[in-house]
């Protein structure tokens, strides 16, 4: 029995060994290419350039939550305090639910430390790309 759940917890304690050597400064740099991959389990809901059944994602890296223009965020979201940067985003996208309470982000989450990282890198080198996002 002890060691059925000792089981169980192995795959978050892999995931929190990810994100304390991400954290550690170990160079976890995300990879934007592969991210735009990742990207796709966004797509459905996100556009980089205009909102659609989720926000505008140009900018986000470094944007206050709640605040692309005209998006009906919910009121979890917009009184939520956080700035999306590397660190709230992992936490963010591990498991949207769990980390903010009443948003209306319809989305498992990522349990990938790695695929979280490039998805972050792809939002992040996008945001500064005038080609493809012309406005952040
Ligand atoms: C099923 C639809 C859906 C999917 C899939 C989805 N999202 Fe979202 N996302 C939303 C909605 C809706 C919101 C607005 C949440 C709120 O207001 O509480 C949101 C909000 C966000 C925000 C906050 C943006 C802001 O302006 O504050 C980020 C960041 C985000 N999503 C990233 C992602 C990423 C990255 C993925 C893919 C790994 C993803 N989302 C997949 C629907 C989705």
């Amino acid at each position: 029995m002890k060691v059925t759940s000792y089981r169980r917890h192995l795959p978050l304690l892999a995931a929190y060994a990810a994100l304390a050597s991400a954290c550690g400064g170990s160079g976890l740099e995300g990879d934007a290419t592969r991210g735009k991959d990742v990207y796709a389990q966004c797509a459905g809901c996100h556009q980089l350039q205009q909102n659609s059944a989720g926000p505008m994602h140009c900018g986000v890296v470094g944007r206050a939550a709640g605040t692309a223009p005209n998006y009906p965020y919910s009121e979890a979201m917009k009184e939520s305090g956080l700035v999306w940067d590397e660190r709230t985003l992992d936490e963010f996208l591990t498991s949207p639910f769990a980390y903010l309470n009443g948003t209306k982000m319809g989305f498992a989450g990522l349990p990938s430390a790695a695929d979280r990282a490039d998805v972050i890198a792809y939002l992040r080198e996008a945001g500064r790309d005038p080609a493809v996002c012309p406005q952040s």
